[in-house]
């Protein structure tokens, strides 16, 4: 369902006044995401889907777009593939990482292309590989893998990021723990790292347990994750930073902002990655998470800060567009209601120009019975200073 605002006023730049993001999406955008977007999984990511519409709604060629909290780069991605210029921010290190990788991918024209790029690594890797010191590693990282697999993929990760290579990283940690053959670790779930010992039992299932070399699945994981390029210009600006959402410094202020913040504590960005951030030399997640996954009242602060920076910014006439889900929380308050209300009645010259809703499958849930979101809403507003 959607409805408009009252004080909706329409610039030439909206072309969805009125209209649900469900049929926006089933006319124009479902089937188009990229398998750029499978590189490695995030919790809390966007549907690319959903990012494309909102892209499209609020912008046009060229623009520029800024999404403060990109997360794995859903909004980065379908801005650039769609014309766009492209700036993103995270404070997690995996989320950057991730975001760096979509915006520089490999764009290979046979298997062999990526044969000739990871093959040259390989000698520095198996060198990486022999100098690591397992004994070293925190035991509950290491209980996720052979320990000859552990020494190859500490090998990997150290020469793909001795040579700042993003995507090939990325891609490895895409494959670091799931159950299926292509991935490194014992069995285990693939977007938060739980091992699944007790389901496949050594006893049973003793191929789960062996050594899995990484070269040749890391090769097949970036010619999946590959498989199906968006038509990308590679001209165009895009960049990510490793920084807080209401830090950016800007030397061209942006058209628009389309962003997902973190919701209200009920996503775990740092817990729920440990694993990849661990590989990525993040030791104390817990730390980190007390950052990228802010409670009630820490989320109504950080957000204050995010809609005073970004009004140095966000041009004039710019838009603000924010997707929420409808989590009610210590508040009471539903989320897309709780931001609604402090953009409009604390930071006025923030304009509501529409709300847009759509349902969340349940096939979506990272999490089975999570008191998670049952809609999101994309809360569209103008910068009128
Ligand atoms: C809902 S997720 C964004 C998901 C993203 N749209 C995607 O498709 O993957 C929110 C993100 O905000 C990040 N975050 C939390 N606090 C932040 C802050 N103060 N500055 C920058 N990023 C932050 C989290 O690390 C997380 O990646």
């Amino acid at each position: 369902m959607a409805y408009e605002n009252a004080n909706s006023s329409n610039t030439g730049r909206q072309r969805s006044t009125g209209r649900s993001v469900a049929s926006e999406i089933s006319s124009g955008f479902e089937g188009r995401t990229s398998s750029l977007h499978t590189l490695s999984p995030y919790i809390g990511k966007m549907r690319p889907e959903i990012a494309a519409w909102a892209i499209e709604c609020v912008s046009e060629m060229g623009d520029l777009i800024y999404d403060p909290f990109c997360g794995s780069g859903t909004v980065l991605l379908e801005a650039w593939a769609s014309g766009r210029r492209a700036i993103g921010t995270d404070l997690n290190p995996y989320a950057w990482l991730i975001s760096q990788a979509k915006l520089n991918p490999y764009a290979p024209k046979s298997e062999a292309d990526v044969d000739l790029i990871l093959d040259a690594y390989a000698s520095e890797a198996a060198h990486d590989s022999d100098a690591a010191q397992l004994q070293d590693v925190d035991p509950w990282v290491a209980s996720f893998f052979h320990p000859e697999t552990l020494r190859d993929l500490l090998g990997w990760v150290s020469t793909l990021s001795r040579h700042h290579d993003a995507f090939a990283l990325a891609c490895l940690l895409g494959i670091a723990h799931h159950q299926r053959p292509g991935f490194l670790s014992y069995p285990a779930s693939h977007t938060i790292p739980y091992l699944r010992t007790s389901k496949f039992p050594e006893s049973e299932f003793g191929e789960m347990y062996m050594y899995r070399a990484v070269l040749p699945r890391l090769k097949k994981k970036i010619l999946r994750a590959c498989s199906k390029m968006p038509d990308l210009d590679f001209s165009i600006q895009r960049s990510v930073e490793l920084c807080d959402a209401a830090a950016l410094q800007v030397t061209e202020r942006v058209d628009a902002i389309v962003t997902s913040p973190p919701y209200m504590g009920q996503l775990d960005y740092a817990r729920d990655n440990r694993l990849r951030l661990h590989l990525l030399g993040v030791k104390n997640w817990e730390e980190l998470n007390r950052d990228v996954s802010p409670n009630a009242a820490q989320f109504v602060k950080q957000m204050g800060q995010c809609l005073d920076a970004w009004r140095c910014i966000l041009k004039p006439g710019g838009t603000l567009a924010i997707l929420v889900g409808d989590t009610t929380n210590t508040t009471r308050k539903r989320l897309d209601t709780l931001v609604t209300d402090l953009v409009t009645n604390t930071w006025h010259d923030y304009e509501l120009d529409q709300v847009l809703e759509s349902h969340i499958p349940d096939a979506r849930r990272a999490r089975k019975n999570c008191k998670g979101s049952q809609s999101e809403s994309l809360l569209v507003f103008r910068f009128r200073p």
